[in-house]
């Protein structure tokens, strides 16, 4: 939710500032803009839409040349996604420009007080109070950094702010609140981005800072301190991906090149996870045996896509180690007053380890002493370092806007989980454990399988071209993964897509169903004889009128034949870890169709990477 960039060096800024924007860009499209400090002053260009418009104006009129500057890539909250709205925001005097992420919430009052100072506001955004706050302050003759820590304290709400003074081009300074912002550091220049991505090419070491820091950039380096103004720490890490990673790789989407890295994703999930003895291990379990032996009840909260990781969590948990799981979402947690003590474990998941729900639900439950497991694949980030302990999924960085790898991966660290907590209480043998980690350790071969089959499911993507609505049904395990199918379509087709556990169809969605309407059916494996009769059952109830049905079933399973129009397989695998293997054709099918609309996959309309906002 908006991307922000920062530069002081020896370089040109605004080369360092737009490439980062590219690179964030997933974060927010509504508009970008950049300010650039030098000898001559402040510079600065903002324009509506995508990065392109922005380097359209630079090239059409050439900012002059700097080697300190800021950008911004934007997510809009308040005010529509204009040019005036656009960030950076300047103060009155045109010396302080500044770009933000978040919301101020107390922004309505700080601009009525300026406006009865006779400020004119020209923008309908939180941030532009900021720009005009700040340059008060270094008016009044005190540094940027002074500046930024004595508005800081005013402000409410979740923020990054980035900003450049006119009458000091050698520094840039940053503060956060609730939101993210990493430093790079490099050889006599320093970097700043709302994730590493943003500067990966120019160095990976990194610096994480703390809540309520304010950061100071100069080209001898970064200094740290607190809101009140006393000497602080970040936490130094070195970044483990390159800047490959963050590339395409030939792809024609980011989106698309992620699914292809699922196998590997997943490998990489389950790497390191035995001990010696062979018994299962994580790492950054930092909860005593005892501790999980004493959970009764576990909830697991997260939004969209990571719900459904969640959902699978609960067959898996309830099913390997009988402690009762609820699945709840996390913008809806703490407003039902949820019982939690600490006999309860929560699990956060969040693939960027930012979303703002997840974050306010785990705080809330900390405060009723319940212990917090993130499930998280993003390092460094505010969700984990909240928590009490966390599996970090190793998908690498996911940039396509809509989750896949992260996806498959959650799964991956969910089961881990599960096991982990029946080898802890016993609730499963040693050699059964052993077995479904060897299952897991098949999965990438697996996915590679399902991935084969790609050109046959691109075409019958494009064979859907102008169908106004698809319904995906599943059953069990199945039942997330038809909701993870529909939404994918939603978000990415921008089609009407409904998932429904198959058995609920008959109580009132059938009446949806009418001649020719596609109907995606996640098929169970035949080993669980009921489930699969079941699922027969609903599949020839919609065929019976008239829907076209599309069935993902496994090798051998020739029941299946006369009743789906269209035919998927999938390897053979145990049920609970179907949706590993069952997600991958509905994420193909989504991303193709959306090609084939002339859609931008990796950056659907509204949307934005990291919901970084409640
Ligand atoms: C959908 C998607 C979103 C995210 C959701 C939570 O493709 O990506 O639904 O899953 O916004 O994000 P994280 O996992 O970062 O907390």
């Amino acid at each position: 939710m908006c991307g922000i960039v920062g530069y002081v060096g020896e370089r040109s800024a605004q080369d360092v500032v737009i490439e980062g924007l590219r690179r964030l860009e997933y974060r927010g499209y509504d508009s970008a803009g950049i300010a650039l400090v030098g000898a001559h002053g402040l510079a600065s260009d903002k324009r509506a839409g995508k990065l392109a418009n922005l380097e359209k104006a630079i090239a059409d009129h050439p900012l002059p040349a700097a080697t300190t500057g800021i950008g911004h890539t934007r997510w809009a909250t308040h005010g529509a996604p204009n040019d005036v709205n656009a960030h950076p925001h300047l103060g009155a005097a045109r010396r302080v420009a500044v770009v933000h992420n978040g919301i101020i919430e107390n922004f309505a009052e700080l601009r009525a007080r300026l406006e009865d100072d006779d400020h004119v506001l020209v923008s309908e955004t939180d941030t532009e109070i900021a720009a005009h706050l700040l340059e008060l302050q270094v008016q009044s003759g005190v540094d940027l950094t002074t500046a930024m820590q004595r508005v800081c304290s005013q402000l409410e709400g979740a923020f990054t702010l980035v900003a450049v003074d006119a009458d000091d081009p050698e520094r840039v300074v940053a503060a956060r609140r609730n939101s993210p912002l990493v430093v790079g550091i490099g050889e006599g220049e320093s970097f700043l981005g709302s994730d590493v991505a943003a500067f990966i090419e120019h160095t990976r070491e990194a610096l994480e800072l703390g809540q309520d820091q304010v950061v100071t950039l100069t080209r001898a380096g970064v200094e740290v301190s607190t809101f009140d103004g006393r000497p602080a720490e970040g936490r130094r890490y070195h970044v483990d991906w390159d800047l490959s990673a963050a590339e395409k790789d030939g792809h024609d989407w980011f989106m698309r090149k992620e699914i292809f890295e699922q196998p590997r994703a997943v490998a990489d999930s389950l790497l390191g996870r035995r001990s010696a003895s062979g018994r299962l291990q994580l790492d950054e379990m930092r909860l005593s045996d005892q501790e999980l032996r004493d959970v009764t009840k576990i909830i697991i909260i997260a939004c969209g896509t990571s719900f459904y990781a969640g959902m699978v969590a609960k067959y898996a948990i309830e099913h390997w180690c009988r402690i009762p799981v609820e699945v709840e979402l996390a913008s809806e947690f703490r407003y039902r007053d949820p019982i939690l003590d600490y006999s309860t474990l929560v699990v956060a998941i969040s693939q960027s380890g930012e979303t703002a729900d997840t974050l306010q639900a785990i705080r809330h439950a900390r405060v009723q002493r319940s212990k917090v497991l993130a499930i998280c694949n993003t390092n460094g980030s505010t969700i984990p370092r909240e928590s009490d302990a966390v599996i970090y999924t190793h998908a690498g960085p996911e940039i396509g806007v809509a989750s896949t790898k992260g996806f498959l991966t959650q799964l991956v660290a969910c089961y881990l989980l599960a096991l982990y907590l029946a080898q802890v209480k016993g609730t499963r043998y040693g050699d059964e454990i052993d077995q479904v980690l060897g299952q897991l350790e098949a999965v990438p071969g697996q996915i590679e399988a399902v991935l084969e089959q790609a050109p046959a499911i691109y075409e019958l993507a494009r064979t859907h071209r102008d169908s106004g609505s698809v319904l995906f049904l599943g059953r069990h395990a199945g039942y997330p993964v038809a909701l993870e199918g529909a939404l994918k379509l939603k978000e990415l087709a921008y089609l009407h897509a409904e998932g429904f556990a198959a058995g609920e169809l008959k109580h009132g969605p059938i009446a949806l169903v009418d001649q020719g309407l596609p109907v995606l059916c996640v098929v169970p494996p035949q080993g669980r004889d009921q489930l699969h009769d079941k699922m027969l059952s609903g599949i020839q109830e919609v065929r019976a009128r008239g829907a076209r049905t599309i069935c993902l079933a496994e090798e051998g399973d020739e029941r299946i034949t006369p009743y789906a129009d269209e035919l998927i397989r999938l390897p053979r695998v145990p049920v609970l870890l179907q949706p590993l293997v069952a997600v991958v054709p509905l994420q193909l099918f989504a991303c193709e169709l959306a090609t084939a609309l002339g859609h931008d996959v990796d950056q659907p309309r509204n949307l934005a990477k990291s919901v970084t906002v409640e």
